[in-house]
């Protein structure tokens, strides 16, 4: 299948607020045209955005990031290097040492060789399976040329092994060895990754997931496949990767959007099966900033589960929306033969104009064959089931559901010392804002905004303090009503994904109307101008993070620690 790029150019919003100043129209056509990405110099794989260019404007021609450019591998024959490979399931049982190391290897986008970063060679790194319960130890060894470490995510953990520099250990060193211990309290799909530099790190290839088994019979339905699935992009030009800043985050606005779609790693993600088939998917969105709504070519999809758990009861969706870091289980029941391309169905935006379209991209393709698929689980696909354990907590909890809200957190921005020209250019680009952002219609600019200039923000708003001086303490025990906010009328506002490390919350309510069907979760989106509440049951003593999931943001500042007794 010929890939297709669908979404505006880098340049359109800039390029429509020049149409604008000039009077002359035709320019934001191009958000509408459909550019055939066989004229670029990509040759293969799903493009998902457009190719970065030179800021085309009088003003910004010619600018750099403040940041001094990083590109992984320098100095190195990338031919040298091994070559990456996909993700291979490992077994593990309780007790169990897992030997992981943090490596470089090279691998072709399209007509490219490119040095990323694999685990064990692997992108995503193996598939750590194990039973709800179980401890796994794994001596990591870090044979990258950054300082690294594992973060565990959404697994409620021992606070040591939780992979924080400066919080619950040192970062690992080139060359240097770290052991962790990992306990599975909870089923489910979780995830790894590193917790140094993720918009590098984690953006050439460093993610893996674990699954972990329910303890509980019957917890499962029956499917005729599972798979689990990571969602990725990755930004490419016409000379390979984009390069990274080497002393803080570029892209810091809107994170780092890819312009390649990358499922399980693959550029070409294709898979089959037969007619009628339930297929279990573990979703997991591992990219710097993009949030997806992942369909299956119109094959219904049953929401079964989230980030730390089940839902209280199934339902039936058009569309899953994914923000970064979030994991969804659903399952899918193909119908007949055919092909059934895995797409993602997103608004853009002209920020100026504030023209709303529709860009639909294929991340990949599941066609059925007309064999049908036995045993035939089409009557239980239908029924829609309850999950008694999140039944039950819901009830345990429900007193806490209409108390007064505990802490309030508003999120926020302040840009300062980007050039003047590209400030002008940003603020009237952010005329009209949009819920989540799903592409990066001004790529050009945030790529030249970094962490050196754009600070993103978590407010206490009782205390008024910032960042990691809110510093929270609870007890286990507590369970704490968290109120975020965030703010639609900031310089540039932005969705935030918001992670909490090792707890489990659930989002009780958003803009007032309460969620009828609770999850457990680790990471919430906030679109602009969203408030979310919160209800977080504090379990795990240590000092966690409390953080948003966009890379570039989480390099910018946006982040904190609280304190468990
Ligand atoms: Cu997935 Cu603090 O991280
Ligand atoms: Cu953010």
């Amino acid at each position: 299948m010929k890939p297709r790029l669908t979404q505006a150019r880098a340049a359109f919003g800039a390029a429509a607020l020049v149409a604008g100043l000039a009077g002359a129209g035709p320019l934001t056509a191009q958000a509408h045209r459909h550019v055939d990405s066989s004229a670029g110099t990509l040759n293969s794989g799903r493009m998902i955005g457009p190719m970065l260019k030179d800021p085309m404007l009088p003003g910004l021609r010619g600018l750099e990031p403040s940041a001094a450019p990083f590109l992984p591998g320098a100095g190195r024959d990338p031919e040298a290097l091994p070559s990456a490979i996909p993700s291979r399931p490992i077994d593990l049982a309780d007790g169990d040492t897992l030997a992981l190391e943090a490596t470089m290897v090279q691998r072709m986008v399209g007509s490219r060789r490119v040095v990323m970063y694999g685990f064990n060679r692997q992108i995503p790194g193996p598939l750590i399976r194990v039973s709800q319960g179980a401890t796994i130890h794994v001596r990591f060894r870090n044979a990258i040329e950054l300082p690294t470490t594992v973060h565990w995510h959404g697994v409620r953990l021992d606070n040591r092994f939780d992979g924080v520099p400066g919080l619950t250990q040192d970062p690992v060193a080139p060359g240097e060895t770290f052991w962790y211990t990992v306990r599975f309290p909870d089923a489910g799909i979780y995830w790894y990754h590193p917790h140094v530099r993720e918009d590098i790190q984690q953006e050439l290839g460093l993610y893996g997931n674990m699954l972990v088994r329910s303890s509980r019979t019957g917890y499962d339905n029956p499917v005729n496949d599972a798979v689990v699935l990571t969602l990725d992009d990755l930004l490419i030009d016409g000379d390979g990767l984009v390069p990274f800043g080497k002393d803080a985050a570029t892209f810091a606005i809107m994170g780092r959007f890819g312009t390649v779609a990358l499922i399980n790693g693959e550029l070409e993600y294709a898979a089959s099966v037969k007619a009628g088939a339930v297929v279990r998917y573990y979703l997991t969105n591992v990219s710097n900033a993009r949030t997806y709504n992942v369909s299956f070519g119109g094959a219904p999809i049953k929401l079964v589960a989230a980030d730390v758990g089940k839902f209280e009861k199934e339902m039936l969706v058009s569309s899953v929306a994914i923000a970064p870091a979030q994991r969804y289980v659903v399952e899918v029941r193909f119908p007949r033969a055919g092909r059934f391309p895995i797409l993602n169905r997103v608004q853009s935006v002209d920020h100026m104009r504030g023209r709303f379209f529709t860009a639909v991209d294929t991340l990949g393709m599941v066609t059925v064959g007309v064999e049908p698929a036995s045993p035939d689980h089409r009557a239980a696909f239908e029924r829609l089931g309850d999950d008694p354990e999140m039944r039950s907590d819901v009830a345990r909890l429900a007193p806490h559901f209409d108390r007064p809200v505990d802490r309030e957190l508003a999120l926020t921005v302040e840009i300062r010392g980007l050039p003047i020209a590209l400030i002008q250019f940003i603020s009237v680009d952010t005329t009209y804002r949009a819920p989540v952002e799903w592409t990066d219609p001004m790529a050009d600019m945030n790529r030249l905004s970094t962490a050196n200039e754009v600070r993103w923000i978590l407010r206490d708003v009782a205390t008024g303090r910032e960042n990691m001086d809110i510093a929270w303490r609870f007890k286990v025990g507590d369970v704490v009503k968290i109120r975020v906010h965030n703010d639609a009328k900031a310089f540039h506002p932005m969705n935030h994904p918001i992670h909490l490390h090792g707890q489990r919350f659930l989002v009780l309510a958003r803009d007032g109307v309460r969620n009828r069907n609770l999850v457990w979760k680790d990471t919430a989106l906030l679109p602009v101008g969203a408030t979310v509440d919160l209800l977080l049951e504090v379990s795990n003593p240590g000092a966690w993070m409390l953080h948003c999931h966009i890379a570039e943001h989480l390099e910018a500042g946006m982040m904190t620690a609280f304190t468990v007794e």
